[in-house]
């Protein structure tokens, strides 16, 4: 399986911070943000990594990261010029994707559990991570019957219709390519993941699995102070970089 670290967009929300640096390379205690979700790839035995970076922030990124060697693992840098929505990652990444599975996690997405093996088991089709939140009109949102599995997803609802947040990780197989370069805009001008979300789950293939400990979306200042003191507290111990 190979992986991809989305780490792009512009993060006008934390202005001033990001307007010398990228959102995605802020310390999170005493590492780069972006090592927390390299931390949940690598930790899952995976080897060949795409970081999707913005145009002016290419060079601090190939400096801190460099080639992977140092992590026992190869970086492949791929500039996203305008942030198109999510779902255009796997339209930049068509040549390294090359028809595997692959799995995309967000450069500001911060979590406590180990999912390897959840990321290991994956077979076909596409695999989301759900975690309930107290604000669901902030994320994309899943609800699910009894037995677990989806009946609707939406970006950013207005009416939700359960708090369950798809987390900012997300395994497909190879069709993803040709799905992402089908769809069209939303209403805010983005190619938007949960489409291809919807993608798989018209087709019956689209497996919802639960995050157990702590999340972190580190897109504002409030959450990136939580973030700070999660990788504290509780994360320590559990980085391998
Ligand atoms: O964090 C989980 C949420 O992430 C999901 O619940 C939502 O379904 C998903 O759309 C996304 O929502 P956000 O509001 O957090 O998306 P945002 O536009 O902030 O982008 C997430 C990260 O991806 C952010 O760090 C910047 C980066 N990005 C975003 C876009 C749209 C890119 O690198 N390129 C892009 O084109």
């Amino acid at each position: 399986m190979k992986g991809i670290i989305l780490s792009g967009g512009s993060a006008t929300r934390l202005r001033p911070c990001t307007k010398v640096t990228s959102k995605q390379l802020l310390p999170i205690y005493n590492r780069p943000m972006i090592y927390y979700p390299l931390n949940t790839l690598i930790k899952a035995g995976i080897k060949e990594i795409l970081i999707i970076v913005a145009p002016e922030r290419a060079g601090d990124y190939l400096n801190l990261l460099g080639s992977g060697k140092d992590f026992g693992v190869k970086f492949t840098y791929e500039i996203q010029d305008k942030p198109r929505g999510l779902s255009d990652a796997f339209i930049i990444g068509e040549n390294f994707i090359d028809n595997d599975d692959v799995a995309m996690i967000l450069g500001d997405n911060i979590f406590e559990d180990d999912l390897s093996e959840e990321i290991k088991n994956f077979k076909s089709g596409g695999k989301i991570f759900a975690k309930p939140v107290i604000d669901p009109e902030r994320f994309g949102i899943i609800e699910i019957d009894k037995n677990g599995k989806a009946i609707s997803i939406e970006e950013k609802p207005i009416n939700p219709k359960s708090n369950l947040c798809i987390t900012g990780l997300y395994i497909f197989d190879g069709r993803v390519v040709e799905a992402a370069k089908q769809l069209k805009p939303s209403a805010r001008g983005e190619i938007e993941i949960v489409d291809l979300h919807n993608w798989y789950l018209s087709k019956g293939e689209l497996e919802v699995a639960m995050v157990k400990g702590e999340w972190i979306d580190a897109g504002t200042f409030d959450s990136l102070l939580a973030a700070q003191i999660l990788a504290k507290e509780k994360l320590q111990d559990k980085l391998i970089i």
